[in-house]
């Protein structure tokens, strides 16, 4: 667990435009200061991501949010003041201090306060907005812990904060509720059950068309290096559609380990509950893609709750390994 010390060295690494990766309670974060654009710029490079694709800045309070944007929305103001700190991450418009670089040149920003302490203490002692993605490299599996992180990105990272396992296992829900009727454009680790309890009836807006909206929710994404597909896909069952590239094949399954001859296997929740086979899921992708198998096959969830969130990582990850028609 990061000391004082550490804090207070990674704060400052990144007030002098760094990088450093660092836990929040959904996956590690690559930071950097929101305010400078050729800091921010350099996490579109360590990750290899596209320009087009904007980053979500992270406060350490939830008053720190109208000293930075000014006002916003009243329903926007009182999901933060619900869901904050927490895996949510709301749209405003972006302040001229934000470079546009941050938000891909959208009039909008994506942001939220992360409910982990280090996190919190990080962006606190830096005394800026941090902008962060997920510390993978673009389009692969978010990392749920530091190794994850070092693995994916090594020496592109300034420094890697190390608070352990994260607690929510997948990314944050982010939400458009500047209109009438708010509209999710990701799901994530705060379930819309829990979202609609507070504004009533929302749009779940897929994204994956056109010019994405939030491009984390391109069709392929989160994807490991192994093929992987879901379990009742064609192909599956009788094994004719195995990649001969490694040895055997890999399972991830919910709650009960699959009959058969599988080379690895992960289980998700023994005790079939979604929150902790959220919590588990990039973990077990990772797993299954060090375990050099030929293909994952991956079993949905119960789609309720967060289970919508894990299956549409799911859905995401095998998209990226449909065979091309
Ligand atoms: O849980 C999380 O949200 C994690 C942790 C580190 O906070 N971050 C994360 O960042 O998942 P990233 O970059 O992997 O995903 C951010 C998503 C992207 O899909 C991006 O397109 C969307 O947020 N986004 C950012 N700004 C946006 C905006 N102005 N309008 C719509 N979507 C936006
Ligand atoms: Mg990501």
């Amino acid at each position: 667990m990061p000391a004082d010390g550490d804090l207070a060295e990674a704060a400052s690494v990144l007030r002098t435009g760094g990088l450093v990766a660092f836990p929040t309670e959904t996956v590690y974060g690559l930071g950097a200061n929101a305010l400078d654009a050729r800091a921010a710029a350099r996490i579109f490079e360590a990750k290899a991501r596209p320009s087009f694709d904007p980053l979500i800045t992270h406060l350490a309070e939830v008053a720190d949010l109208e000293p930075l944007v000014g006002s916003v929305p009243p329903a926007v103001a009182a999901l933060a003041a619900r869901f904050w700190p927490g895996p949510l991450t709301l749209i405003v418009d972006r302040p001229e201090v934000v470079p546009p670089i941050v938000t891909s040149g959208l009039a909008t920003m994506a942001v939220r306060v992360p409910d982990n302490e280090y996190a919190r203490r990080l962006i606190a002692a830096a005394g800026v907005p941090v902008a962060a993605p997920s510390a993978n490299r673009f389009g692969q599996l978010s990392p749920t812990r530091a190794e994850h992180v070092v693995r994916g990105l090594g020496a592109a990272v300034d420094v890697v904060l190390d608070g352990g396992p994260t607690r929510c296992g997948i990314e944050s829900t982010i939400v458009d509720a500047r209109g009438e009727r708010p509209v999710v454009l990701r799901l994530g680790a705060l379930p819309v059950e829990e979202l609609e309890k507070v504004t009533g009836p929302v749009t779940i807006r897929p994204g994956s068309s056109g010019q994405p909206v939030a491009p984390g929710t391109l069709a392929a994404h989160y994807a490991p290096r192994t093929p992987l597909r879901l379990s009742g896909a064609a192909g599956v069952l009788d094994g004719t559609a195995t990649e001969q590239v490694g040895t055997g094949r890999g399972y991830l399954a919910f709650r009960d380990r699959p009959a058969g001859d599988w080379a690895a296997v992960e289980v998700l929740s023994p005790s079939g509950d979604l929150t902790e086979a959220a919590a588990r899921l990039f973990e077990a992708l990772h797993r299954l893609d060090a375990a050099g198998v030929g293909e994952i096959v991956a079993e949905p969830v119960p789609e309720t709750g967060v289970g919508r969130a894990v299956n549409d990582r799911l859905r995401r990850a095998a998209a990226t390994w449909a065979p091309t028609p």
